[in-house]
């Protein structure tokens, strides 16, 4: 675990985003609205890569300081360096695998001394192909990563959120969430699961003052979506979405809807 703080000097130099990185109403909504309801820090897991390294950049030019978790600790520490350096915020990586039992409490005690202010729950692995012949162990691990883990580290960072009062839970589902999806039976149905579980916590956790939204993204250029082989999504209906402008809508709607589709 590293924590890196912008020097007098990134700081006096930072770079807050360039004003085309966002409409200028989200991110007066974004830089004013978070600092009070998300800061001082907020929690990204699977921040290495795809939509969650995304995630990290645009919370970075809010202002937000920023635990990155994720296994690959080289990619952590090289995107905390490029993100301290141009935002002037404070970047603690925590490298974890999430999959493991234990590794929420892990992640408790490696952010024991912030206030987590926003946790993002984006950390997920998907597994297709016919059911019966897949790895058992590998569908196994998917429901550890994709529902078990976001659901603890709800639980505890939505305790301490709700003790003061405010705070917010970002879960990452899918479209493939609305219905059964052959083929993608184990993954699809745990982005239903993840679907259901923040929309009843949108309701539940608003008396306190906690914010609950879930992303339900379509397909996203990731390295997710480009490693399902055997699939020609230029056949399909769905465009291919930027990182960028999923990212945005989710961010836009924390605190406004409770399912958001890009
Ligand atoms: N891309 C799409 O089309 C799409 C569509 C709908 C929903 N989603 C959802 O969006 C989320 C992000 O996906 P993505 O497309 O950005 O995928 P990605 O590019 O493959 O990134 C996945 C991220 O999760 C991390 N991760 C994977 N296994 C982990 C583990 N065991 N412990 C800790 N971190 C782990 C990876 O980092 P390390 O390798 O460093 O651990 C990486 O940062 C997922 O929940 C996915 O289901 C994606």
């Amino acid at each position: 675990m590293t924590t890196r703080t912008p020097s007098n000097n990134t700081a006096n130099t930072a770079k807050r985003p360039a004003v085309s990185d966002f409409d200028p109403a989200d991110r007066a909504h974004q830089t004013t609205k978070f600092a009070t309801s998300y800061g001082p820090w907020a929690l990204v897991t699977g921040a290495s890569a795809g939509i969650g390294r995304e995630f990290v950049r645009q919370l970075a030019a809010s202002g937000l300081n920023l635990v990155l978790a994720s296994r690959n600790q080289n990619r952590l520490e090289s995107l905390a360096e490029e993100l301290t350096h141009r935002y002037g915020v404070a970047i603690r990586t925590v490298p974890v695998d999430l999959g493991n039992a234990g590794s929420t409490e892990g992640l408790e005690e490696a952010t024991a001394d912030l206030e987590i202010g926003l946790l993002v729950n984006n950390a997920g692995v998907e597994t297709h192909g016919a059911f019966l012949k897949s790895d058992l162990d590998r569908e196994n691990a998917l429901l550890q990563l994709n529902i078990v883990r976001p659901m603890e580290l709800a639980h505890v960072f939505g305790q301490k959120m709700a003790r003061r009062g405010k705070g917010g839970i970002l879960f990452v589902s899918s479209t493939l969430a609305y219905q059964p999806v052959p083929y993608f039976a184990n993954y699809s149905s745990s982005k239903a699961y993840i679907l259901a579980l923040g929309e009843a916590l949108h309701f539940e956790l608003n008396k306190s003052g906690v914010d609950v939204t879930v992303l339900s993204t379509g397909l996203t250029d990731t390295a997710m979506a480009g490693n399902i082989e055997g699939f020609d999504f230029g056949k399909t209906p769905m465009p291919m979405m930027d990182v960028e402008p999923v990212v945005r809508t989710a961010l836009k709607h924390l605190g406004r809807r409770s399912f958001p589709v890009p």
